[in-house]
This record gives C-alpha cells, structure tokens and sequence, in this order.
C-alpha cells in the first residue's frame, strides 16, 4: 500500500492537521514500508473528549451487548487475519507463521474476554452488617464492578495485536473508552486491527488511535489528565511513565531476564529442546524468551551440546519465507545486541555456535558459554538471538543469581523431582515459575504479572478485567 495511513478519530480515519508523517522502516530491506500521521497534541486532546464522552453510553450498554461487539470483532479479525499477518511481516519482521498465529491468538483473546466477561463483570457481593461485631442486620452492602473511565493503551512492537487486543478487549468488555498508542513498529498493523472495531461498529469515539513521534504525544498521552488508567507493555520507558502519571491503575509490563535452571537430574534432551524455541523465537524479542540459562556444573557439558545441535538447526532468513531467525526489529537494537555480545566476547565467554555474523539487521543466532556475573549479558537483555549460559555449582546458586537480577518477570525449571520443582519456585522471586518447559505468557487467560522492573499490576483475561474496573457499593440501610 502507499499513502500515508490515518489515525482515528470519533470513528473517522483522519489526516493529521501537523501535515507530517512518521516512517515505517522494514527491518529485514532497511527501507520505508509504510507512512503513518504524526498527530497533534491537539488531536489527541479531541480523542480524550470523544472518549470521555462516548464512555458514558457506553457504561450503560448491557454486558452481553459489549461481548457481541467483540465476538463480531473476533470474527472479523479471522476473516482478515492474512492482510494484518502481512504488515507485521514487513514492519517488525516477524516470520509470516507466527504473525498470523498472532492474529488469531488475539480473535480467540477477544472471544473469550467475551465469554469471562459477562460472567466476572456481571458478578458483584451482598455484605450483611451483622457480620462485624456490635452490629444489627440493618444494613446491606451492595457491592458492584464499575469502568474506571478512559483507558490508555501502549502495546509494543513485538506483539502489535496481541498486545493491543489484550489490553482494549478487556478494557471494552468492562465499559471503558479507550484511546490506543501502538508502537511505530507495527502501527499500521495496529491500524488494520483497528479498522475491525470500527467494521463491528462500535460507537463512534469509544476507541481512538493515535500515532506520531513520542517526542510530540509521548509524555502529553501518559501525562494527559483524561486518562483513568494506562496499561503499558515495552521496556524501561514503562518506569519512567510510571513516576510521571497521576493518580491512575498502571498495568505495565516491561522487561525481563527469564532464568532458566537446569538442575542435575533433568531430561537434558527436552530441556535442551525447550531451551532452543524459548531463547530464539522470534529471534528472541520476547520479554518471556529464555534470557539466561544456569547449569548445574555436572551436567553443562552434555546440555550445551544438545542445546548447541538445536541452535545449529535454526533456519536463519527473512521472514516471509518463514525463517526461525530473522532481522531483529531495528538497527540500533542490533547494535546494542552486538555490544553485549562483544562485551562478553573481550571478558572470556566462549562462541559455541562459531563466529559471531551480522548483516544488517540479521543476526546469526549466538550461544555463548561459560558466562560469568562480571558480563552485561548475565543481567541486561539483548532482546535478540543470543543466547548466554552460565555454569553453577547447585541450583541455590542459580536461584540466587535470579533474585538479584533487577527484572523477575518469569523463570523455568527443569528437573525430575517434584519436590525441587516447588522448592526452587517457591525460591524464585519471578512472578511466573514454569516447571519442565520455558517460560510462556500464554495460555492468554493465565495470570501475567512481572515482579520488580519487570512490571506492576496483573495481566491475563481475568485478571486484566478486574484490572479495568473499580469497586463501587450501594449500602441500603434498613429500619
Ligand atoms: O514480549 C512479551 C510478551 O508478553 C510475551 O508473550 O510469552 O506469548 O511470547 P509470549
């Protein structure tokens, strides 16, 4: 497509009175892909009315009404799931499978934000006062689920939809406006999302969209007084918008340093497997990727060498033709990757997968052994397909290390006794500990939550429902 895309606007797609664009850059061909509107400070503050407005009708449609609009959505998204696959493939380089199991992930996030929705919301508690001591049964506590408002939307780059959709579907099913900010990276893939809500037609102004330059709208959408909660998914910007907000929920999840510990007594063969597609899907853009493996000394050698045979299996390419690696999303993050992998390099790491190759934006996949906690690479996250391991003396030492990482998002353990599993879960300050497999958000209706940096707030179906709404009593006093 050419032309620069709209935003949206009380249900109108919109050119943007700044008369300039923001550009798209394809990761895999460095060239512009597409244009998007810088918009205005001015044309977000209409949006914020719009929303606020649109919000109060909508706070009254009935429950299993707003859970028609997004199964109508849900359809929607399927029927044109191709067409949205396609711009993640040119704008975040996402290989052309996953990007369409990212769409009809997100139909079926929508379908069953419906389906919990109308239950959970639906749902409220009768309190008698005779339950508190010196109390007469004179009073009863009605107590109910409320909308918070207008709900700031932020997804990043490396879930365009799903991350949007997670965040609106619930936002919606509980009564809010909306107003969504998707990343550059994946806007237009976010626009074409979008055009989904309005072909359900959802009330006009309920959900706007607004793209530009952070420089522009950044600050003034986190720090605009219409927001009544802001869920956030990104990195470390998240902590700045969080000393910056008001008085507003955050749900924000940000980075992580996923742990992976393989204790001695592991299945070395479907660790090594679980290790592979953990550390390098989507070429490792994945906040829950395996960050950081810790092997028990007895036992490295043999998993290195099957984690190492994985790797060397990896399809590195581009990812129309489905590559398991393929460019990582930006020229500055493959700089900053390299560097990592450069710093370990000079500080003794050892290449298992050969010499480290790049062109552009394509990183060859790199597992590096022998890390120690003196490399960047044992804290920060590269973000991309590398992959650092570390060899310790017992599975405390690796929990250790876990819990003095800045991040706890998730964490895994291999081993075969159960009775580690939980010992060592309960050990790991993560939000999320996966026994015998890598870390995952999903299933989409699990629970989702980073502890420290890594995020505040729950995620999840239900939990992003409770999330989006406040608590609201009616006390009947009674004669
Ligand atoms: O990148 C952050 C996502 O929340 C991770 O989701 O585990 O489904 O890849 P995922």
């Amino acid at each position: 497509p050419t032309g620069v895309y709209k935003y949206y606007l009380n249900g109108q797609w919109l050119e943007s009175a700044s008369g300039k664009s923001v550009s798209i850059i394809n990761p895999s061909t460095r060239q512009t892909c597409y244009e998007v509107q810088a918009c205005t400070q001015d044309e977000v503050n209409r949006m914020f009315d719009a929303a606020k407005a649109a919000q109060k009708a909508w706070a009254r449609t009935p429950l299993w009404k707003r859970a028609e609009y997004l199964h109508k959505v849900a359809a929607l998204m399927r029927e044109h799931a191709q067409p949205i696959a396609d711009c993640l493939v040119k704008e975040v380089a996402k290989p052309a499978k996953d990007s369409l199991t990212e769409v009809v992930r997100s139909a079926d996030l929508l379908d069953y934000t419906a389906e919990e929705g109308v239950r959970f919301l639906g749902e409220g508690q009768l309190l008698n006062s005779d339950s508190f001591p010196g109390q007469q049964r004179n009073k009863m506590c009605l107590v109910s689920k409320v909308p918070l408002g207008v709900v700031l939307a932020i997804p990043p780059f490396n879930y365009p939809v799903n991350l949007a959709v997670s965040k609106l579907g619930p936002a919606l099913m509980a009564g809010n406006a909306v107003v969504l900010k998707p990343p550059t990276q994946g806007a237009v893939a976010g626009i074409h999302m979008l055009q989904c809500f309005h072909a359900a037609g959802l009330p006009a102004g309920l959900l706007s969209l607004a793209t530009g330059r952070g420089s522009e709208i950044g600050d003034f959408l986190t720090q605009h007084p219409g927001v009544n909660c802001i869920s956030f998914t990104g990195g470390d910007t998240g902590i700045a918008i969080s000393k910056k907000a008001g008085m507003v929920p955050l749900q924000m999840e940000l980075g992580g340093k996923d742990v992976c510990i393989v204790a001695a007594d592991a299945d070395l063969a479907a660790a090594a497997k679980h290790i592979v597609k953990g550390g390098f899907s989507y070429s490792g853009q994945r906040c829950t990727a395996v960050k950081l493996v810790c092997v028990v000394d007895s036992v490295a050698d043999e998993l290195v060498a099957a984690v190492a045979k994985g790797v060397a299996a990896l399809k590195v390419g581009m990812p129309e033709d489905d590559a398991d690696i393929t460019p990582v999303v930006s020229e500055s993050s493959a700089n900053f990757i390299e560097g990592l992998v450069m710093d370990a390099k000079e500080k003794g790491a050892t290449f298992v997968t050969g010499e480290y190759r790049r062109e552009g934006n394509l990183l060859w996949p790199v597992l590096l052994d022998h890390v120690t906690p003196g490399m960047r690479l044992a804290w920060e996250e590269p973000f991309g397909p590398v992959l650092p391991i570390m060899r310790v003396a017992s599975t405390d030492e690796a929990v250790a290390h876990c819990n003095a990482s800045k991040y706890g998002l998730q964490g895994c353990v291999f081993t075969r006794d159960i009775n580690a599993a939980i010992a060592i879960s309960d050990a790991m300050e993560t939000g999320t500990v996966q026994v015998n497999s890598a870390p995952a958000r999903g299933p989409d209706h699990f629970p989702f939550q980073g502890f420290r940096d890594s995020g505040i707030g729950s995620q999840g179906i239900r939990n992003s429902l409770a999330m989006m709404v406040k608590t609201k009593s009616t006390v009947i006093n009674l004669d």
